[in-house]
Parts: structure tokens; sequence; C-alpha cells
């Protein structure tokens, strides 16, 4: 089904133009949202700037878009220069269009608008020193966009096709200003990957993966490259959660200096969530950063660590104690990759897709319900749109809380026990979703002990995770042998813990804890 397309930029910068074209071109009808109001109103923009100021045309704007991005009409939409300043209506774009941000110099700006009629947002002494103000105060806003298309020395045609391609890929967008990037969400596509490496222009790649990935999924990125002229290094690590550590940085440091990569470079991590979280900090510090693009190969890395910038590595005290938050470039993920993703493995990286939907999404709870046995054997008709919405429910978080000062701590639902339990069995007997499973259930029984979850939610979690195939409970040996991970836990303040709540199944909130009162709940027989 095709998707609203939302042309965004500056004045002057061809968006009602190329609007029509790509609606002509795409069968869909076209809006201007600047006609639309001019038509509602019966005056100009400059005239209702004018008799009414600028806050009061974002809500008018607000009340005539805000319904289109809601009615499930698929439509071309050319925005207002402004419209997009609007922090909630920018996000809501985000997520029910695909959104393209037309740009050219302040120059030839100011040459077009002044030479197509009154302009009033640009009524100054120096027009040019004004459009370059508006353009610093709205970069950020302008950035947050699927794509963005410099209109100069290229025809309207031109940049219309380009917009009917992009609109094609359907990706998701993390607004997160000038540091925003997409999502692809692909299915047996290589190609999808290299456009996204041509976009960026790098000067080498720097490909980073485990021999496992190497062995299952090399074909898919050798297609991938074919023909690429751009130097290409690799390093190839040794699975599992064992190289997790500042070795292997070290090791993919090295590799990069002796190959004498330059600022220009990009690390291409090509694995699951140990070869992303790796590369990703190599690539946050080398030369003090480097761009680096996330090729998740394994369910949980397609969920999850991919997606909002968490890298790092384990530290004997415990997992993920040392990284950095360093967005992306951009996210690729190709579900095909799932089909040599053995069913252990798969699963675990369901517990990941139920753990956001406990805390933050009961559509996609019942999905799950609804889905769970074709999701555990691995049917990608079920499983492409449960990753859609997981990834959809993960950037809602990250935008809002990018570095965990609040909400994004929900995250980490089942990972307080889960961490614990993963590093007092020294990484060799849980996988890490397996261990989010088992934490998963055990951290909302203890909740529900302490009144902070409603009863009966940790029945539904445990019955779901149990249908996808996932381990639900430890040892009481091992639990209290886990316990003294618990305290080395990076999230724990004195004697306190911040932890995700499931309060309801599908909603949750963060809650301090006391770490007497987890540990009682938690060990209860
Ligand atoms: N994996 C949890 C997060 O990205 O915050």
């Amino acid at each position: 089904m095709a998707r609203t397309v939302i042309l965004s930029g500056f004045m002057a910068t061809g968006k009602s133009s190329v609007g029509g074209l790509v609606a002509r071109a795409l069968g869909l009808p076209f809006v201007d949202t600047d006609a639309c109001l001019a038509e509602e109103s019966g005056k100009s923009t400059g005239e209702l700037f004018a008799s009414e100021g600028e806050a009061r045309f974002r809500e008018r704007e607000v009340a005539l878009v805000d319904p289109m991005l809601r009615d499930g009409v698929a439509r071309v939409i050319a925005f207002g220069g402004g419209t997009v300043t609007v922090p909630r209506l920018r996000h809501a774009a985000l997520e029910a269009a695909t959104v393209v941000t037309l740009t050219a110099s302040p120059e030839t700006i100011v040459a077009r608008a002044l030479s197509s009629g009154a302009r009033p947002n640009l009524a100054a002494a120096s027009p040019l020193d004004r459009a370059r103000d508006l353009l610093a105060l709205r970069r950020e806003a302008y950035a947050e966009c699927h794509a963005t298309i410099s209109t100069e020395g290229i025809s309207l045609e031109a940049i219309a096709a380009r917009i009917v391609e992009i609109a094609r890929v359907d990706a998701l967008a993390m607004p997160l200003g000038t540091r925003s990037y997409t999502v692809e969400i692909a299915n047996g596509e290589p190609e999808r990957l290299r456009a996204a490496l041509d976009e960026l222009s790098p000067s080498s790649l720097l490909v980073v993966s485990d021999e496992n990935v190497t062995a299952a999924r090399g074909g898919w990125l050798a297609t991938a490259l074919e023909g690429s002229t751009v130097p290409r290094h690799d390093v190839v690590i040794v699975p599992g959660e064992a190289s997790k550590t500042l070795t292997t940085v070290a090791r993919i440091w090295d590799e990069a200096l002796a190959r004498g990569v330059d600022r220009d470079a990009v690390v291409v991590a090509f694995g699951g969530g140990v070869v992303g979280d790796l590369a990703g900090f190599a690539a946050s510090t080398l030369l003090r950063g480097v761009r680096c693009v996330q090729t998740a190969t394994s369910l949980l890395a397609m969920v999850d660590s991919s997606v909002g910038g968490k890298t790092g590595f384990d530290h004997a005290a415990g997992k993920n104690l040392i990284g950095a938050f360093f967005q992306p470039s951009r996210v690729v993920v190709d579900v095909a990759h799932l089909t040599t993703l053995p069913p252990r493995e798969r699963a675990a990286g369901l517990a990941e897709i139920a753990k956001i939907a406990l805390v933050r999404d009961a559509g996609l709870l019942a999905q799950l319900e609804r889905d769970a046995e074709a999701l555990a054997s691995g049917d990608l008709v079920a499983l492409r749109p449960a990753i859609r919405a997981a990834i959809e429910a993960k950037i809602r978080v990250v935008r809002d809380d990018e570095r965990e000062s609040g909400a994004r701590a929900l995250l980490n639902l089942g990972h307080t026990v889960g961490h614990a339990l993963e590093a007092h069995g020294g990484y060799a007997t849980l996988l890490h979703g397996e261990a989010v499973a088992v934490g998963t259930v055990l951290e909302i029984e203890a909740c529900e002990r302490l009144g902070l979850s409603a009863p009966g939610t940790s029945v539904r979690a445990e019955a779901l995770l149990r249908r996808l195939g996932l381990p639900t409970r430890a040892p009481r040996g091992d639990l209290e042998a886990a316990w003294p991970f618990v305290l080395s836990d990076k999230k724990r303040g004195a004697a306190s813990l911040k932890l995700p709540v499931a309060t309801t199944a599908g909603c949750g909130e963060v809650v301090k804890v006391a770490l007497s009162d987890l540990q009682a709940a938690l060990l209860t027989p």
C-alpha cells in the first residue's frame, strides 16, 4: 500500500512544483498546505502571518495536517517552510509518511524567492541574512527526514524520480536532529546496503564481522559490494559474547590504522549484537569518530542493538560497562539473513521484541500473541511486520530519551536479572535473549510482589515467551549466586535501582526500587 510522501524544506526549494510531479508519478492526490490555508482563510500566508502571528499560523497548519496523517489516505503533501518546526507534527509526519527535505543554498533561495513575489519571512534589510538565520534555526528540524535532496543543478523531473525511489524503499526514520538516520527493512536485497554506502561516499570500508556470519552470509555481502572500487578491509572476530572485550576493539583499531583509513572511512558492522556493539564503539573512537553503518544479521540486532546508538563492550565487573552512545549513519535490516539464523538465536531475538511490546506497545503484544507459533518457526510473513513494529516502538523511545535519562531505561526490562544470570554463567550457558526472557518473567513476578505490576502480567509474559521457544525460569541456586552481579549493574544508585517495570502488559514505567526490596521479592520461594 502506498504511503504518504511529504516534501519539506525552506521556501523556494521547489516543494510545490516537485510535489505535483511526484503525485502524478505515484497516482496520489496532491496537497499544498500553504495553498490550502490560503483558500480556507481567504488570506495569503503573508497576510495570515501579519494579522495573526506565526504561532496561530502553526496551529492552523497542525489542524490541517494532523488529520491527514491519521486518516489512512495516501497523498503527496508539500509542507510550508516552517511546518516541521512543530516537533509533535514533525514526529507524526515521520511516523506516517516518507519525508523528503529539499534544499538549496541561501543565495539561490533568495534569488528564487525574490523573483517569485512577496515572501514575508524574508522581509528584512538583508533577505540573505534573514534566510541564513532561519536556515540555521531550522537546521535540526529539516535534518529529521528520510532523505535530503539538493534542488540545485538538477531538473524537477529528476528530483521527482528520486523521491519516487525513496518512497518505494519505505524506510523508518530515527529523528535525532542532524544525527538522524534511516532504518531500512529489506528482504533479500543486498543492493540496499550498497545504495546506503554509496550515499555516504566513503573513502574506505572497514567491515567488521564474525566467523559464523561470514560463513553464512558472506555471499550476501559480496553481492552488495560487487564492483565497488572503494577499498575494503575486513576484521573477522570469533563469534560470541566472550569476544566483546577491549582486546577485540583494539584489533579493529589496529586494522584500521595499519590500513591508513581516514576520517571519511565507514565502519560496516555486519553481524549480530556483539559485532554491532564492538564495531560501533570502535567507530566512535577511531580518529575521534568515523561513520558506522549497522547491517544487522541476527534478529536481536535487527530489533534492538543496531538501532539507537548503544555501543561498547563487557568488563570483568559486568556486561556493557564500558561504552558510548554513538548513532549509526544508516541501519540496514535484511530479513533474508534470518533464513540461516539458528532457531535458538532466532528465539533469543524474539525475547527483545516481546520485551519492548510488554513495556511500550500493547498492539505489538497482541500481534505477538496471535502469531507466536509462526514467529517461533521463523515465518518471515509474521516476522517482518513484528520486526518493523518493534523498531518503530524503539525509535519512539530513543527519539524521546536518547541518552537514557528516563524512559529509555524501559528497554532494559528483564536485563537487570538477565545480565546477572549471563555474567554468573560466564556468558556461556544462556544467550543474551534467553537471559532476558528469564529476567523478564522473574522481574515482573518480583514487581507483582512489590505491588508495582498488575497481577497476571507475569503469567501473560511467561506464556508468550514459552510459545516463542524461550526459557523463562532459572534454578534458585543460580539466581542467588547471580545476585552479586545485580549489585555491580551500571544502572544502580547507592542502595536502589532504577527498574523498568511492566505496570500492565503493554505499558511500562521506570521505578526506583530499593535493592533490599528487589532481592527479597526476587528470591522469595
Ligand atoms: N538495548 C536497549 C537500548 O538500546 O536502550
